[in-house]
């Protein structure tokens, strides 16, 4: 009889752990239908949420980060993040935003490279170049999900398989991204990837942020700081000439913080080739990859911070320059001309034309790893 009740104490205990660790997922992760993609494909939303009543919704269709809500200095939430309403709007109108960006984040110049001796054409979508991975890259495949909570963190693991001769690019790739959202209101996201064949590799995500919440307009008045020294110049189709050049005495130069609307409009031909601020920095660091800060980014407004920390060695800071009020996001929002910055972790562009950046290479054997980390915070 004791060892009959003894063994319902366990078996209660056991219950009462399962269905807590239950409660825990449902606390920090949900899963939600999005909708329906014009071909029938359902996508989902998850919510990752943490204990500042933080949140932040990722798709299976693309991991895009739908929606980042934090709070500003008076304890009011916002979202962040531009985006759509409507999963097919990620499909057939969406400049990338909060996208994964694959198989080769940034530009390829007219979409060849050579590799081991052989010569690969990529698919051509952005003038005569190859821009975030061709037609149909990453941003706009669904992948597989898996939430779970790990040590009380949101936590989603998304995969893919690239195949061979997708998009041009060669070897069937295995790529697998995890976001993981934490009570200090930090988002790290993880990028692994394998490959069969000799091939190129950048992965990074393509969130637009606006500080002041993405219905609010303009971001000239936001003030941003980025760790380089150097920058790569671009020609006319944004793709780098292969010099590093200096920041110093040049409006390219954020080491330290200034509003983004400062030299946004000098008369210059960096500029004027991207309309305003869309190029690749160089970032410091004291040690070739290890995770530092690349970037920062306040609001004076709202008091919202970002700081960004990286592995890769450059980062992309684009001022949604072709952001030109057609296209209709969430909340019936017509996304105007520099109403977002994005700041994309990355290796340079065209990095498979130009042996003296870092390379992209990845071949059978190997494990392309990275991290980058957005946080989000207040200022007064
Ligand atoms: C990147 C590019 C930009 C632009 C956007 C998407 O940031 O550098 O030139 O193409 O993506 O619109």
């Amino acid at each position: 009889m004791i060892k009959f009740l003894f063994i319902i104490l366990i078996a209660g205990f056991l219950l009462q752990q399962i269905l807590h660790m239950n409660n825990e997922k449902v606390e920090r992760i949900e899963v939600k239908e999005f909708g329906l993609l014009d071909d029938g494909r359902t996508v989902k939303v998850y919510t990752l949420k943490n204990k500042l009543g933080s949140s932040i919704e990722i798709l299976d269709l693309g991991g895009i980060l739908k929606s980042i809500n934090v709070a500003d200095r008076n304890g009011k939430f916002s979202d962040i993040a531009l985006g759509f309403n409507n999963p097919q709007q990620y499909l057939t109108d969406s400049p990338y935003m909060g996208a994964l960006i694959g198989r080769y984040a940034n530009r390829i110049a007219k979409g060849r490279f050579t590799l081991d001796g052989m010569e690969y054409s990529l698919a051509i979508n952005n003038s005569e170049n190859t821009l975030h991975g061709g037609i149909t890259g990453f941003d706009k495949q669904i992948w597989k999900s898996s939430p779970s909570t790990v040590n009380n963190e949101a936590q989603l693991k998304l995969s893919l398989i690239s195949q061979d001769g997708d998009e041009g690019y060669p070897g069937k790739v295995s790529a697998i991204v995890t976001y993981r959202f934490n009570d200090q209101n930090k988002l790290t996201i993880t990028y692994l990837a394998t490959t069969d064949k000799a091939t190129v590799i950048n992965l990074t995500n393509h969130a637009y942020f606006n500080l002041n919440g993405h219905t609010a307009g303009s971001i000239l008045d936001h003030e941003v700081m980025i760790n380089a020294s150097h920058y790569t110049p671009v020609n006319s189709t944004l793709i780098p000439t292969g010099e590093i050049a200096t920041v110093r005495g040049t409006p390219m130069d954020f080491q330290t913080s200034k509003p983004i609307g400062r030299d946004i409009n000098i008369d210059d031909p960096q500029l004027n080739f991207g309309l305003g601020f869309d190029h690749n920095w160089v970032l410091n660091k004291s040690t070739e990859g290890i995770i530092s800060l690349a970037a920062t980014a306040y609001s004076p407004k709202s008091g919202k911070f970002i700081n960004v920390y990286t592995d890769q060695p450059g980062i992309q800071f684009y001022t949604g320059n072709f952001l030109d009020g057609s296209i209709k996001g969430k909340d019936k929002t017509f996304y105007q001309h520099r109403d977002a910055f994005c700041l994309e972790t990355q290796h340079f562009p065209d990095s498979p034309n130009q042996t003296n950046f870092p390379t992209t290479e990845l071949r059978p054997g190997e494990q392309y790893k990275t991290t980058t980390i957005y946080e989000f915070g207040i200022k007064n």
